[in-house]
């Protein structure tokens, strides 16, 4: 083991058809990951209704968006004067636990006929909220990514980016004139911030505060892979050139 390789085994003296090998892996990985990108800003980047990556985005993806059904948004909107604030109080507590049915016929049924009755009745062209299925049509919560499909996205996730950046990696590692600690941070990064990212996942499932690190960790990814391919890529193609020319 040498401090920078040499001979055969550097970027800029690779033989034509392993560099024409490697540029063809790392430039469809560029590709791949700018897919990636835009894929991620149209299924998460939408989720909160507006266009581009937020912390709301993730959040609304893995946490889901409990406190926020519509009956509790127009509780404190345009159908806030039609109940005294007690019984919007047990309105709102009881959607918060989960509108357990139980409930329904003893408890909540007569505080939606007394309050809102008389303007959501059967046939008054208003949503009825007359009933337990038509009145929890307006309290579904969302509770985010089912811990199941997490888990068969995580392994797939870690297993399957894991398995490219070994090739990212490896084609970098044959770099020439990188410090070595650059050199290994570089290499490091993508692992590490891939664990980050599941991790992150899982945790924002329970605590949306966590969102951050989603970001945090995928903007740790383009950034280390960005730069691994773009020097490996110059090293292959325009350093050789160079050297040939100063020589
Ligand atoms: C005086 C009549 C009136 C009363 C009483 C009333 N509402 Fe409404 N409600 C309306 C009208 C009109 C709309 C449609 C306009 C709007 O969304 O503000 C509406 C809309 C709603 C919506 C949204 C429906 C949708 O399609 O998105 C919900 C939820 C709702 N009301 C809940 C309640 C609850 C709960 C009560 C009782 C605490 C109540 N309303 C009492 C007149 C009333």
């Amino acid at each position: 083991m040498t401090d920078t390789p040499s001979g055969e085994n550097t970027l800029p003296t690779l033989s034509a058809p392993v560099r024409t090998l490697f540029t063809g892996f790392l430039l469809v990985m560029a590709l791949g990951l700018l897919m990636a990108g835009v894929q991620i800003l149209l299924t998460h980047g939408a989720a909160d209704g507006e266009f581009g990556l937020s912390v709301d985005d993730v959040v609304y993806s893995y946490y889901g968006n409990r406190g926020d059904s519509r009956m509790e948004a127009k509780l404190s909107g345009s159908m806030k004067g039609m109940a005294p604030p007690e019984d919007r109080l047990k309105i709102v507590k009881w959607v918060r636990d989960g509108s357990p049915e139980a409930a329904w016929a003893t408890e909540m049924a007569p505080v939606f006929q007394k309050n809102c009755g008389s303007c959501h009745g059967a046939n008054t062209g208003l949503p009825p909220l007359v009933s337990y299925e038509t009145v929890t049509k307006f309290i579904k919560v969302d509770p985010g990514t089912t811990v199941s499909s997490l888990a068969r996205v995580s392994h797939v996730h870690l297993f399957g980016i894991a398995f490219i950046f070994v090739f990212v990696c490896g084609i970098f590692s044959m770099a020439v004139g990188i410090p070595k600690w650059l050199q290994c941070t570089a290499i490091a990064a993508p692992f590490a911030f891939l664990i980050v990212d599941v991790f992150s996942w899982w945790m924002t499932k329970w605590a949306p505060g966590f969102a951050y690190l989603t970001i945090l960790a995928g903007s740790g990814y383009a950034i280390s892979s960005g730069y691994m391919i773009l020097t490996s890529l110059y090293q292959m193609w325009i350093l050789p050139r160079r050297m040939a020319k100063s020589s």
